[in-house]
């Protein structure tokens, strides 16, 4: 009998940004599925990769100054290394610039349209660069990642996505499409449905309630005996689904499928001025990698093995683009829909979700480095980085999802993950195992002990299989780890109590057997528990399974030995592996040097690879407040180490023989003379900053460098420059400080051109707090100094290259 085949995807990860651990915290729970997936003997199948088109890719390479290609290639190999690193395993990794992608999205398309899914419109709106999505509202409305939208008339392709409304109610309501957890589940219902609330606000606004139902002026009691929207439907607002729920008809509107104000994408076949929505094309994905569209017959098998998928892995925030537009598009092409997808919560910090955009994110390379090399290599000196790099893995992979309940927010800190990995790991079940396997090979010579008479049974309070099952199964982590940990305390807990170093000291042969008994019962307790963390500590639970003496967890995994765990399989006198340490402890300090290690460094020439900050190998985002380490806040002069990690860039508006110049690189200096009047108070979100210049003269209070501190001035990138209608002063920039892109009002209108600002590289005050000007937000200020007469402003900006994003201190 051919063996049930499972398939599992994670979302494709966008090239515009480099790795931090919300992108690992999906990949890792994607791989202990999928390994639990395989130990259970099914054909499985797990994919993951990158997703790099879109206008956001091309403009982050455009202000890198390289070919998206070139900067797709470089981000996605980040992400495939890192992958490698942490021992994923995956068993596919699809580009979307993979030219069997291409292939297979165009195939698609041309299915959508000969099944008359596709037409061609026009459409104007507001467009979010950052989510790559049209949005409601009126122009500068700000969009899902919070910064403005972009008017865009288009011609486009639309998909008939109002064709599948009920269609999709009908699949997620039988069950056909499961959705974790329910509150993902009914966010979708709810957009499929339509906003019922405002029917049902009709239903009152126009008295039917009470005309219908109540004799007229009966005042609406608080129960009702009716369901509003029972009227509703009476009037024909609302139909209702095959399980007899409520939606509006009509809700769902037709999704724009093409682009053609930008060029990095997969072309619509046949019109080439259009590219492909980045969203079919991305979601195609899952049927591209494993062959949809494929002449290739090995491949054109492979999908027919394993489609549809089980399971999409996805955060959250793209529910709706995995449970809405995707199924639609399948049913639309004919294609059976995925069967179940499951969203993950995401990882906070200082409780805002991490990302790239809020500079506060923390890299997973950090957590491998610093576990593997100040916990583990101390350890083992000898040890390959390899070994060091899995077990750094193995100790996020337990804490995140030890830590967080699994679909829900939670936040990350360094203490945390210390405490719970010497708490669980070192002290808890790594400690048991070697407490056991050190008494064995002292008392019975290193090898499983021999009882002369029948096994030990299973103790009746720890059932093991029966309570790890559920939970391992429901891929509720959280709850099952706990429960692990509970596990091994009654089994320590035992060990205490039988106390087996007071039996060996006995002569008795009675107690020798106890002896015996209590060890065997640990070491099975110890084997049943290993087999179950295999998934989630795959690295450190292979080491304890040999020394156990059962050699190669892998092998064992394949051959079915991890499933079938009934009490008694360990065989006596089988002799134990070579033992050592599983779980080294770790140090408190070791915050401290991950803090450090995720600082922000400011790259200078000889220390940065990349020039650009798009593909930010050297720059760290700005670190949230937590780990902004105050050590490096000088109260001195800019530093004269230029490699110096702290070492404030040196702008060039800093004269050097200008003794008299507020320095720490931070300030624009004024060339007015001590004592002229200057502008002394700086607009907020103002055209410059330059009016603060007289701050360098005598009169101006001196500040403690706390104050000092609160300003965060960053290195930014003027990348759109525009006149604002009807405003003559003021033009509207767009400004890329690495991490994010911002909209910032200038009043340097009479003095630059829109053109020479393009490609300049700035100073922006990054904490200003935003502020209306002319009906537009303005996100921040630009530094300058204030020169002459008139009050010139003359932008702040440097002489030596420098990533943006970096801060001025
Ligand atoms: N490219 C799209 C997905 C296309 S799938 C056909 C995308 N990419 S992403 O890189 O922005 O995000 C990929 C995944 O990483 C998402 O599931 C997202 O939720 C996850 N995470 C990114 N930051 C995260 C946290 N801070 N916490 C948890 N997961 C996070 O969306």
């Amino acid at each position: 009998m051919s063996k049930q085949t499972f398939y599992l995807t994670t979302p494709i990860y966008y090239v515009n940004a480099r790795p931090h651990i919300g992108h690992a915290y999906s990949t890792i729970a994607a791989d202990v599925i999928a390994r639990r997936h395989r130990l259970l003997g099914d054909d499985t199948f797990f994919l993951t990769g990158t997703d790099e088109h879109g206008q956001k890719v091309e403009r982050s390479a455009a202000a890198a100054g390289v070919a998206p290609q070139q900067f797709a290639d470089e981000v996605s190999a980040s992400f495939r290394t890192l992958w490698d690193r942490m021992g994923i395993t995956y068993n596919d990794y699809i580009r979307t610039t993979d030219e069997r992608h291409k292939q297979g999205v165009q195939r698609l398309w041309k299915h959508l349209e000969e099944r008359g899914a596709i037409y061609l419109s026009t459409y104007t709106g507001q467009y979010s660069i950052g989510e790559e999505m049209f949005v409601e509202g009126p122009p500068g409305t700000i969009g899902p990642d919070g910064k403005p939208t972009e008017t865009v008339t288009e011609e486009n392709y639309f998909f008939k996505l109002s064709e599948y409304q009920l269609p999709l109610i009908d699949r997620i309501e039988s069950g056909e499409l499961t959705i974790q957890p329910e509150s993902s589940r009914n966010e979708v219902l709810s957009f499929l449905r339509g906003d019922l609330n405002a029917v049902i606000v009709r239903v009152y606004d126009e008295s039917l309630f009470a005309d219908a139902h109540l004799p007229s002026g009966t005042v609406v009691p608080a129960k009702l005996p009716v369901n509003p929207l029972d009227i509703a439907y009476d009037r024909g607002w609302v139909l209702k689904s095959a399980s007899g729920k409520y939606y509006i008809p009509g809700a769902l509107k037709d999704l724009s499928i093409s682009r053609s104000s930008f060029k990095w994408g997969i072309p619509v076949p046949g019109d080439e001025k259009h590219v492909i929505y980045v969203w079919l094309d991305a979601l195609a994905n899952y049927m591209t990698a494993i062959g949809y569209g494929s002449d290739d017959p090995a491949m054109q098998e492979r999908f027919a093995r394993y489609w549809p998928a089980d399971l999409h892995l996805v955060g959250k925030e793209i529910t709706r683009f995995h449970c809405v537009y995707w199924p639609a598009f399948l049913l639309a092409a004919g294609i059976a829909t995925p069967k179940s997808v499951v969203a993950n919560g995401w990882l906070l910090f200082d409780d805002s979700k991490m990302s790239k955009s809020k500079g506060n994110v923390v890299r997973t390379e950090t957590i491998l480095d610093a576990f593997g090399t100040e916990v583990y290599k101390k350890q083992f000196p000898d040890s390959t980085k390899r070994e060091q790099d899995l077990f750094g893995a193995d100790v996020l992979r337990y804490f995140l999802l030890r830590e967080i309940p699994f679909g829900q927010d939670g936040s990350f800190s360094f203490d945390a993950m210390i405490t719970r990995y010497n708490a669980d790991l070192a002290n808890g079940y790594g400690n048991l195992v070697s407490r056991v396997l050190t008494m064995i090979s002292s008392n019975f010579s290193g090898c499983m002990p021999v009882y002369p008479y029948e096994a030990p049974s299973e103790p009746k309070s720890l059932p093991l299989s029966i309570l790890f099952e559920d939970k391992a199964s429901s891929n509720n982590f959280f709850a099952f780890l706990r429960q692990a940990m509970e596990v091994i305390g009654v089994v320590d807990g035992k060990i205490t109590s039988d106390a087996p170093w007071k039996l060996a000291k006995s002569d008795s042969p009675d107690d020798r057997v106890k002896l015996a008994a209590s060890l065997y019962s640990a070491c099975e307790a110890i084997r049943v528990i290993t087999a179950y963390l295999y998934p989630i500590i795959p690295h450190a639970t292979a080491k304890v399974w040999a020394q156990l003496g059962l050699g190669d967890i892998e092998a064992a995994a394949k051959n079915g030995e991890l499933k079938n765990l009934e009490w008694g399989g360990l065989k006596p006198g089988t002799k134990l592996g070579e033992l050592a340490p599983i779980f080294p402890r770790a140090d408190k300090g070791l915050a401290q040097i991950m803090i450090d290690m995720e600082n922000p460094t400011i790259s200078t020439p000889s220390t940065t690879s990349t020039p650009s900050t798009t593909s930010p190998a050297s720059v760290t985002p700005p670190a949230p407040s937590k780990l902004v380490d105050e050590k490096t806040t000088h109260t001195s002069a800019v530093p004269t180490d230029p490699t110096h990690p702290g070492a404030a860039p040196r702008t060039s508006a800093l004269p050097e023989a200008n003794p008299g110049a507020t320095v720490g690189g931070s300030y624009a200096i004024s060339t007015e003379r001590p004592g002229t009047p200057s502008h002394t108070e700086a607009p907020a979100s103002g055209p410059f900053a330059a009016s603060a210049a007289g701050s360098s003269t005598p009169d101006t209070p001196q500040i403690a460098i706390d104050d000092f501190v609160k300003i965060d001035l960053r290195v930014a990138q003027i990348v759109v420059a525009e006149r604002i209608p009807k405003a003559d002063k003021l033009l509207r920039l767009e400004v890329d400080l690495g991490y994010e892109k911002r909209q910032i009002l200038s009043g340097i209108a009479e003095w630059y051109t829109p053109e020479e600002l393009i490609g300049r590289k700035i100073v922006v005050i990054a904490n200003l707090a935003p502020r209306k000007m002319r009906g537009l937000e303005s996100h921040g200020m630009l530094l300058a100094a204030s020169h002459g007469e008139n009050g010139k402003p003359v932008l702040a900006t440097f002489g030596e290259e420098i990533a943006l994003g970096s801060r001025l201190r």
